[in-house]
């Protein structure tokens, strides 16, 4: 490839200086010049977002015209480095550092921390012609040094300023590191337990997703892209890469076009509303085009019906992968696919920067789709402020205060308290009694520091989360005996983000510890579940038991002290039928983060309620997968007396616990549901909701409809809304719900929205099954 130094002379920016200081008040003057005379033409008459975005549009396009092809084609490159940027290369990175010298990257990854960045950034604004700063990004999922639960988990919380506030901590952590970008949210609405990614999205429900993933990208954003404590969004993976067939990850996706605009869909249209700057794309298929060369969904929907105005990164040399889908014959027809169908950013698969070039040359791609790929990129930058200060998020004082800070971890407590579900709870074991004496603290995630911290776990500081038995201990006092065993390991490999887990199936020596701590306390915590690497990316599981010797220490432990909470570590749905038929009490603790231990003592002692509810549908046994409530109607739903209808003949239909399902330290009761639908444009729900236990608690109604006919089937219930309401007890409140054409309509299968009249279910309660129904006829007023 030619030098850019030599091949445009006409540039006279950089050319005296290759200091940033000089390139960048160069950048900022040119642009502000020409901004000032175009603009100033505009002032009297526009609002000044207006102005904003024409300043942007003016800086972009004169930026635009000042690069070289080559140029262009290094902002749609994107590359790794866990290199530490002031050491030299290791072998795979070899030449990284020319190029970015050369300013023929645009963006890197896995860089990390205000050093690395500062550093990196250096290289590339300091030396490279134009000084077009780097955008970092890095997987920040859950927290990046403070851990806060796993998005699964935190959509347990059914609340979307939860889930915002643990966004907005990620974003202010990632920003003193020096990142500028995260890849989240992971909105992939999710139906297969087996699938380990569940554990990275709001679970199974289109509506619930849409709603937690667009209050996690404000989370990320902010007000203001600007602003030095916000990051950009990306809204991954576009799309359908949780319908992966048997769970298997990176496994084959074959989706209905209802599935693809009914289920899949919603929360991408509902993250772009909420602005998110950026979009990765998937490694699948859908309906037979890998997503990364899919022009349908990238460039008709996303850029066009959407107005989507950011840039699209591939996943991770998802368009080298084309190649071995048999989707293209070879990695520059890869390139041509995907460019054209409006991937804007290679990562890691070199397909572009190799080929770009040449599919120019041959006319095969538009120098017009390069230039509107390369906007987007520059204009995501733009709206970050890197143009005014490239160094701006990349510093070390800053950086020291932010992390892991006293704020950060108590905003963690509470994200994770709220994130807990309460999934069984007889004779009101939990809370512990106030006079307890003796707690046995028992299993193999009991005392583990490391766990908590889940899977993708940015920055966090293996074995820093408070244990189980930290948290315990630390609220107990000094009058409550606290008994530990660990019992057993759950693994033997070492955790490691990488490699294979290997379960511990033999080694039974610590039971007999275990077993003498539980008889001799009152009560006994056993801390089970799964390995933290055990969901997550490529963690597929065929069967989601819980793994090794865990259910025979269960059944020990339970033969001389049968009361037993159960205290469930796990990043996806987990099969527990015998769990749920001896023990007495079952907290499902997800992979709560930095503060596990003590969000856990908290609702074990009584100090927060527990109000949390599933976010995903506990499957029976590995057979009933996929399970989910929103499913549609068979011709023979049963339940028959005979065995000609849709059942299995071993299991019952019903899931463990239902999606929605989480029980509290209260009671609640719902009364008086009544419809009125004669305003056919805002259908007007109401209902009684009473707090009937002794307790203060708080409570997610959930609203459900189901269209009964419709020219496309209807899925049995689907959520249209919930609201968290807090209630003394006795207290009761009247609830309403609104139902508008937005809720009550569906996408047909060329994607067009329609609301069709006829008769509608609503059904309101405290889970997905345990339901009040009325029913109401939609008019064809609100259809018109
Ligand atoms: C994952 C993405 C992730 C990317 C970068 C890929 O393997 O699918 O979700 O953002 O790697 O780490």
């Amino acid at each position: 490839m030619n030098n850019s130094k030599q091949t445009n002379p006409s540039v006279t920016l950089h050319e005296a200086s290759s200091q940033y200081q000089s390139n960048t008040h160069k950048i900022k003057w040119l642009a502000k010049t020409i901004v000032t005379l175009t603009v100033s033409l505009f002032l009297f008459s526009c609002g000044s977002k207006q102005v904003e975005n024409n300043e942007e549009e003016v800086f972009v396009s004169e930026l635009l015209d000042k690069m070289t092809l080559e140029e262009k084609i290094g902002q749609l490159h994107q590359i790794t480095s866990q290199w530490n940027m002031t050491g030299p290369a290791p072998e795979y990175a070899q030449g990284h550092e020319e190029r970015l010298k050369s300013g023929l990257v645009g963006s890197m990854l896995n860089v990390i921390g205000a050093e690395a960045t500062l550093n990196a950034q250096k290289l590339v604004v300091e030396n490279s012609r134009l000084g077009i700063p780097l955008i970092f990004g890095y997987d920040v999922i859950h927290g990046y040094r403070t851990m806060f639960p796993v998005p699964l988990g935190e959509a347990a919380s059914w609340d979307p300023e939860v889930v915002k506030l643990s966004a907005s901590i990620a974003a202010l952590e990632s920003a003193a590191a020096g990142l500028h970008w995260t890849f989240a949210p992971m909105m992939d609405v999710g139906r297969d337990a087996r699938w380990g990614r569940v554990m990275e999205g709001a679970g199974e429900d289109p509506y619930l997703a849409s709603i937690l993933s667009a209050a996690r990208v404000r989370g990320f954003q902010g007000e203001n892209l600007a602003d030095q404590k916000t990051i950009a969004a990306c809204a991954k993976h576009f799309a359908g890469y949780a319908f992966a067939e048997s769970g298997k990850d990176y496994n084959n996706v074959d989706i209905s076009n209802a599935t693809l605009h009914n289920v899949i869909l919603p929360p991408f249209k509902a993250s772009t509303a909420a602005g998110a700057a950026t979009y990765m794309n998937s490694f699948n298929t859908i309906q037979g085009l890998p997503a990364s060369s899919n022009e349908y969904i990238q460039r008709q929907l996303l850029k066009g019906d959407w107005g989507f105005d950011g840039f699209v990164v591939s996943d991770w040399n998802s368009i080298g992968e084309m190649v071995a889908h048999g989707a293209a014959r070879d990695l520059k027809e890869a390139a041509n696919m995907a460019i054209n169908a409006g991937s804007d950013m290679d990562m890691e698969g070199n397909a572009y920067t190799n080929f770009l070039a040449e599919l120019v040359e041959e006319s095969k791609v538009d120098i017009k789709i390069i230039d509107d790929a390369v906007k987007r990129v520059l204009t995501v930058k733009y709206r970050l402020g890197l143009f005014e200060d490239p160094y701006k998020y990349s510093n070390k004082e800053w950086e020291k205060n932010t992390l892991y800070s006293l704020g950060n971890k108590s905003a963690a407590r509470k994200v994770a308290r709220e994130s807990i579900v309460l999934l069984k709870n007889e004779e009101n074991k939990l809370p512990i009694s106030k006079s307890i004496k003796s707690i046995a603290v028992v299993g193999p995630l009991a005392d583990d520091k490391d766990a908590p911290l889940g899977n993708w776990r940015a920055d966090a500081v293996a074995n820093s989360a408070v244990s189980v038995l930290e948290g315990i201990k630390a609220r107990a006092g000094k009058d409550v005996t606290i008994n530990y065993a660990k019992g057993c390991d759950l693994v033997t490999s070492e955790r490691n983000f990488a490699g294979e887990i290997k379960f511990n199936t033999t080694d039974r020596t610590g039971f007999a510890a275990a077993v003498a701590a539980a008889k001799k306390s009152e009560i006994v915590l056993l801390a089970i579940g799964e390995d933290c690497f055990q969901s997550g990316e490529g963690r597929s599981q065929a069967d989601i038991r819980l793994k090794g010797l865990q259910m025979e220490l269960f059944d020990a432990i339970y033969a001389v002290n049968p009361n037993i909470v159960i205290v469930l570590m796990n990043g996806r749905p987990v099969a527990i039928p015998e769990l749920d038929a001896k023990a007495p009490a079952i907290l499902e603790t997800w992979f709560l983060g930095s503060e596990a231990g003590h969000a856990i003592a908290d609702v074990v002692f009584g100090d927060h309620n527990p109000s949390g509810k599933l976010p995903m549908t506990f499957p029976r046994s590995n057979g009933q997968i996929p399970i989910y409530y929103n499913a549609m109607n068979t011709g023979r739903p049963g339940p028959k007396n005979e065995v000609f209808w849709s059942h299995y003949t071993d299991q019952s239909n019903a899931p463990l616990y239902p999606f929605g399902y989480g029980l509290s330290y209260t009671d609640f009761k719902y009364d008086n549901l009544a419809v009125d639908s004669s305003d056919p444009s805002a259908i007007q729900v109401s209902v009684t909701l009473q707090n009937t236990g002794a307790v203060t608690g708080t409570e997610v109604a959930q609203l459900y409809i189901r269209d009964q006919f419709a020219s496309l089937v209807r899925p049995i219930k689907e959520l249209k809304g919930f609201q968290k309401v807090t209630l003394k007890s006795g207290e009761s409140k009247n609830l309403t719900f609104t139902l508008t054409e937005k809720e009550l309509g569906f996408y047909d299968n060329e994607g067009n929205y329609k609301v069709e009249d006829g008769m509608f279910d609503v059904m309101v309660g405290t889970n997905s099954t345990d339901l009040l129904t009325e029913t109401f006829l939609l008019t064809a007023e609100v259809v018109q």
